[in-house]
């Protein structure tokens, strides 16, 4: 599905971040990408979503180099395919939960038969996800867990082919934590999606399939 192949990636002040880094994510997959800070795990996920673009290399999705897109191309590759979680939920506080998990659907030009396959889609991941019983609640009424649950179902209501989430339990407990694990699992398990985690967490990193560490600007096999 989606295929890198050397990429590389510098910036002036701190040097080589990714060095002739290739990885091929297949859909269905299950990846951790653990390091230590600073090694370069958000610059990879932002160059996987074009939100940030390597010096050189190349970024096949679905067969066709995708690096030559421009901005409102890349916007269009991002919003139809990529979901995203970060470690801070980012939920817009003057917004409700439902009125958070809408808005992706409202920022492009969805409409029609579309519109309402995604708006039952949402309705279908708020109930797996179990937040329907706090939609009409605001964000700061919610909890820390709560409203990381609702930045995942935020992220999928698009129905992307893949989740890229950067270090989406840092700011979680563990019980929560765990029960965020479970979730991407599961919607892994049900839509198919490819879910990428950045993670300094051994917990989750160790429930996906494949297990890599980066390491000198390089993925290595993180077996133990
Ligand atoms: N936009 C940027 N400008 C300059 N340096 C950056 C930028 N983004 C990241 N870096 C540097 O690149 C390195 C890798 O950062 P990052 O990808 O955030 O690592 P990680 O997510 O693994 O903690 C760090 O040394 C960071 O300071
Ligand atoms: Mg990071």
């Amino acid at each position: 599905m989606l295929q890198l192949n050397k990429i590389n990636k510098s910036f002036s002040q701190r040097g080589i971040v990714l060095d002739n880094l290739d990885l091929i994510i297949n859909e269905g997959d299950t990846i951790s990408i653990a390091g230590p800070s600073g090694s370069g795990k958000t610059t990879l996920l932002n160059i996987i979503g074009m939100l940030d673009r390597p010096d050189s290399g190349d970024l096949i999705f679905n067969g066709g180099s995708i690096l030559g897109f421009n901005n409102n191309e890349a916007a269009d590759y991002r919003s139809r395919n990529i979901g995203f979680v970060f470690q801070d939920h980012l939920l817009l506080p003057h917004l409700t939960v439902r009125e958070n998990i809408v808005l992706p659907l409202l920022s492009r030009k969805i409409t029609g038969q579309e519109l309402s396959s995604k708006l039952d889609h949402s309705k279908e991941l708020m109930e797996k996800i179990g937040i329907l019983s706090f939609n009409d609640k605001y964000p700061e009424n919610i909890s820390g867990g709560e409203a990381q649950r609702v930045a995942l179902v935020r992220a999928l209501v698009n129905k992307p082919s893949l989740l890229l989430a950067d270090e989406p339990t840092g700011s979680l407990d563990k019980k929560n934590a765990e029960t965020l694990c479970d979730l991407l699992l599961e919607m892994n398990r049900l839509f198919g999606i490819s879910v990428l985690v950045a993670t300094h967490s051994e917990g989750l990193s160790d429930r996906m399939k494949m297990k890599f560490r980066l390491e000198n600007g390089k993925l290595l096999s993180n077996l133990k």
